[in-house]
């Protein structure tokens, strides 16, 4: 069994670490307040941002050797410098950290974004399309992955939609108070991952360079279908039994970072299905249904 670092052990990590501790292996989970993590996870008190920190944090962790990292640290703050701070200096620090692992570094796995992808004219995005963001979010994910590209077959990126799940359930929220609407026009894409699945996305890749199969270098990492956000909330508002959101023209408020208005483009998981990985939620259909079950057994 191998042992893994999960670097941002978070809403993401944890569920990919438990995953992971599911399947034997030996699990680390880091982070600047690593109290109350699952119980099986070895905590591991650092800043991503802190090389010193990070050093002495991961001394011990070293000792018994590393297979695989992965990096799902988030930025603590929606602005340029947070996100530097996170994906770009952070991710440096534990790769450059990977790197002086002796004759094997680990194979690292970092959470990029689909932000990296700038088309908003609702054209289908793999990764192989073009990939120039013009806003800070995309720009620095790329820059970080940018980083990952020299270091050949030992790293992967796995490009997430929007994540949901428990605790994340913003836009059922929304829905079920009414609060939602609906432009007129055109479809307005938006492509979404449950926790879960992102979780064990990530498993997924690392069993598979576990058993020494080797990855591509970028997956994108959305569920099997993206999803018109109008057929979104009016699906919602019908499984919740609630008013069917309003259709106003002119801007309309955000409705969470799973549907973000400014975002309208189909992403294709197809790489990522064809590796082998199957969703267990496919679709916000799957996906909401388990959340709304849940909301009203609690
Ligand atoms: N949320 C989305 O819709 C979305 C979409 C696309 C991609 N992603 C990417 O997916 C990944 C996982 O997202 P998530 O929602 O699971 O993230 P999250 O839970 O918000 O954050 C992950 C963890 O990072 C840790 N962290 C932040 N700064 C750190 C630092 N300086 N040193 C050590 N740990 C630090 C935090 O723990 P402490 O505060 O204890 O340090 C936090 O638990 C991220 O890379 C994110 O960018 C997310």
């Amino acid at each position: 069994m191998a042992r893994i670092l999960v670097a941002g052990c978070g809403y993401v990590g944890t569920a990919c670490a438990v995953q992971l501790l599911a399947d034997g292996h030996t699990v680390f989970g880091l982070r600047r307040h690593p109290e109350g993590l699952p119980d099986g996870v070895h905590p591991v008190a650092a800043d991503l941002c802190n090389p010193e920190s990070l050093r002495t944090a991961l001394a011990e962790v070293e000792h018994g050797g590393i297979d695989a990292v992965v990096y799902a640290a988030a930025a603590d703050g929606r602005d340029e410098e947070s996100y530097r701070r996170i994906y770009v200096d952070g991710l440096g620090h534990v790769s450059e950290w990977a790197q002086a692992q002796g004759m094997r570094p680990p194979h690292l796995l970092f959470t990029s974004s689909t932000a990296v992808y700038a088309q908003t004219d609702g054209s289908w995005v793999d990764e192989s399309s073009p990939t120039e963001p013009t806003q800070f979010n995309g720009a620095c994910m790329l820059e970080a992955e940018g980083l990952l590209a020299d270091r050949r077959g030992n790293a992967t990126v796995l490009r997430l939609g929007g994540i949901y799940g428990p605790g994340r359930t913003r836009l059922i929220e929304t829905v079920r108070a009414g609060r939602a609407s609906i432009q007129p026009g055109p479809p307005r894409w938006t492509n979404r991952i449950h926790r879960d699945d992102a979780a064990g996305a990530l498993r997924h890749l690392v069993s598979r360079v576990l058993a020494g199969s080797t990855l591509d270098p970028v997956y994108i990492g959305v569920d099997e279908e993206p999803a018109d956000e109008a057929e979104v909330l009016r699906w919602l508002a019908g499984t919740l039994g609630v008013d069917r959101p309003s259709v106003v023209s002119g801007p309309a408020p955000p409705t969470g970072r799973e549907g973000r208005r400014s975002s309208n483009k189909r992403c294709s998981s197809r790489r990522l299905r064809a590796s082998g990985y199957a969703f267990r939620y496919p679709t916000y259909r799957e996906g909401y249904a388990a959340l709304i079950d849940v909301t009203r057994k609690s």
